[in-house]
């Protein structure tokens, strides 16, 4: 469809009913004013692949979102499978750029995903806004990507302040997954923050994306025996180490961050997958009642609880569509300044400024791991 052709009696219409307002002394919010009467938004998502579950539960909370908000201006979402690789993620992206000729794209998960994606984005300029990928480079020098999630060198520095100042850690082995940009990020960023803290980083193990048995990265970590294992890392490889740790008999304390956070950790790890401290974008049994109102009807729904990837998934089709209303426009680069100027954005997953890096600057959970999901233990402002 022609954007322009149908976006022209909406804009009149648009500008009679502002004319009539005005007459009679009403006045709305900013953002109700929209004349763009609809929008093509694609989503690059893991829907199948070692990191589906992020893939999948994104697509819950943005179809959720999508058919609760019937507001102007109605979105066509158009959704590409990545394969949760950095090849897929750059072929899905130049799709919905040449052939779909979307106007904003939501995605990837894993941050590898979304800087190869990032490029042909950035040179089609059309922007691309990741709810989840934390690694602190993807944003860097390029103006059409943004993002509505905290970022890695905060991640990083919350679980060394948390080991170091509760759990009253000494030392820490990292346990690296060589093939992820957000591992290596999150290991810089926790080292030098556990070290600022005092405390001592003992050793650091790497392991592969390809590795199903970890029995020889684990054997370092049993002899070291350090107060914390940091494992910044996605939960298929996530489930296998912590089982294999356990039969072990590990007795080190395992500190995680958000790609931990797919329902299969529980079932891979099984009990061993409880006990542990982990930083999330958000938990369903928050108090916060906007939390609960979401959990209840994303149960609803699907029939479980939400993660904080559903939970973002909802915040970024509700914050896209904010920004189209704002851009008063389907133009790319109208929305891709909304979105870099967006400010105080009230979502599930925190309230969500942009800063002038396009970063969100918001407040991450702490959890704690049950055999079956993560329940709250504190949240931790920037
Ligand atoms: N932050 C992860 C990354 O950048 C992706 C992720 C976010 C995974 C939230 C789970 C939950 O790779």
């Amino acid at each position: 469809m022609n954007h322009t052709l149908a976006r022209r009696p909406f804009l009149a219409l648009g500008a009679l009913s502002l004319a009539a307002l005005a007459v009679a002394g009403l006045s709305l919010p900013g953002s109700a004013f929209a004349v763009v009467n609809s929008v093509k938004v694609g989503a690059i998502l893991p829907l199948t692949g070692q990191t589906a579950n992020f893939g999948q539960d994104t697509l819950n909370g943005l179809k959720l979102a999508l058919e609760k908000d019937t507001s102007m201006p109605k979105v066509e979402l158009v959704v590409e499978d990545t394969l949760g690789t950095p090849a897929g993620s750059a072929t899905a992206v130049n799709k919905l750029i040449s052939t779909d000729k979307v106007s904003v794209i939501i995605g990837e998960v894993a941050s590898s995903n979304t800087i190869a994606a990032s490029a042909p984005a950035q040179n089609a300029k059309i922007p691309l806004m990741t709810h989840a990928s934390t690694n602190d480079s993807i944003t860097k020098g390029k103006d059409f990507i943004s993002r509505i999630c905290f970022i890695d060198s905060f991640q990083g520095e919350v679980m060394a302040k948390f080991a170091k100042g509760e759990l009253k850690a000494k030392t820490a082995v990292i346990l690296v997954d060589s093939d992820s940009d957000y591992s290596r990020g999150l290991r810089d960023s926790f080292k030098a923050a556990f070290t600022k803290e005092g405390g001592k980083v003992v050793e650091e193990i790497s392991y592969s994306q390809k590795d199903t048995d970890f029995k020889a990265q684990l054997m370092k970590v049993r002899k070291e025996k350090p107060d914390v294992v940091f494992l910044p890392g996605y939960y298929t490889q996530v489930g296998a180490i912590l089982r294999q740790s356990a039969e072990l008999k590990i007795k080190s304390k395992y500190l995680g961050t958000d790609g931990w956070s797919g329902e299969d950790l529980f079932k891979i790890a099984g009990p061993a997958s409880a006990g542990h401290y982990v930083s999330n974008h958000f938990v369903a049994d928050d108090k916060d009642p906007k939390v609960q109102a979401f959990a209840k009807e994303y149960q609803a729904k699907y029939g479980k609880v939400p993660s904080d990837m559903a939970a973002l998934g909802y915040d970024a089709a509700y914050f896209i569509k904010n920004a189209v209303r704002t851009a008063d426009s389907s133009d790319p680069t109208k929305i891709k300044d909304a979105i870099n100027g967006t400010k105080n954005f009230q979502g599930i997953t925190g309230t969500i400024s942009l800063d002038a890096n396009r970063n969100a600057i918001k407040s991450a959970v702490v959890t704690k791991t049950t055999t079956t999901g993560f329940v709250f233990h504190a949240r931790v402002n920037p």
